[in-house]
């Protein structure tokens, strides 16, 4: 018999994100990095995934959990915050790894200052959400659930 792992996603969110629901509301939203990860695991549930959350404002703690995702995790959602923008290391480090990855920015960052319109990271992305707010995340789980679980049911039949 074999038993299958439960799907996992790893949710990362990077710098100054942990400032969310005071930090620029007119920007980002009134809604706390609890709220977000809250979505987003429960978006994972109701797939019957989980999810685990982690932010730091440190690129090597986030270059860290993205090395330890493969075999705990089935895929990235990332919101790599500024590091989107400056990031090669983690840019190399989500390539590295080879799972899938999508990036979610809860602004529309082409609608904003120019320095915000390149992201390192979108180049290894499936999926790039922005602009949708809290609501990119779920986004992002209903895609990689979608996605992962039709393949899933491909291979077995
Ligand atoms: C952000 C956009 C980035 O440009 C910015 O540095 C952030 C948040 C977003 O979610 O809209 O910190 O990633």
């Amino acid at each position: 018999m074999t038993t299958e792992r439960t799907r996992n996603l790893l949710v990362l969110n990077g710098p100054n994100l942990n400032l969310l629901g005071t930090r620029e509301p007119a920007v980002y939203g009134t809604d706390t990095l609890d709220d977000v990860e809250a979505a987003a695991v429960a978006a994972a549930e109701s797939h019957g995934w989980t999810a685990d959350c982690i932010q730091s404002n440190h690129e090597g703690d986030l270059i860290d959990a993205i090395h330890g995702a493969p075999g705990l995790a089935d895929a990235i959602i990332i919101n790599p915050a500024a590091y989107s923008h400056t990031s090669v290391a983690i840019r190399d480090a989500l390539s590295g790894v080879g799972l899938p990855v999508v990036e979610v920015h809860l602004s529309n960052i082409h609608k904003r200052e120019e320095f915000r319109h390149h992201s390192f990271v979108s180049a290894v992305a499936e999926v790039v959400i922005c602009g949708a707010g809290i609501a990119g995340y779920r986004m992002a789980v209903d895609y990689l659930a979608a996605k992962l679980d039709a393949a899933a049911g491909s291979a077995t039949r």
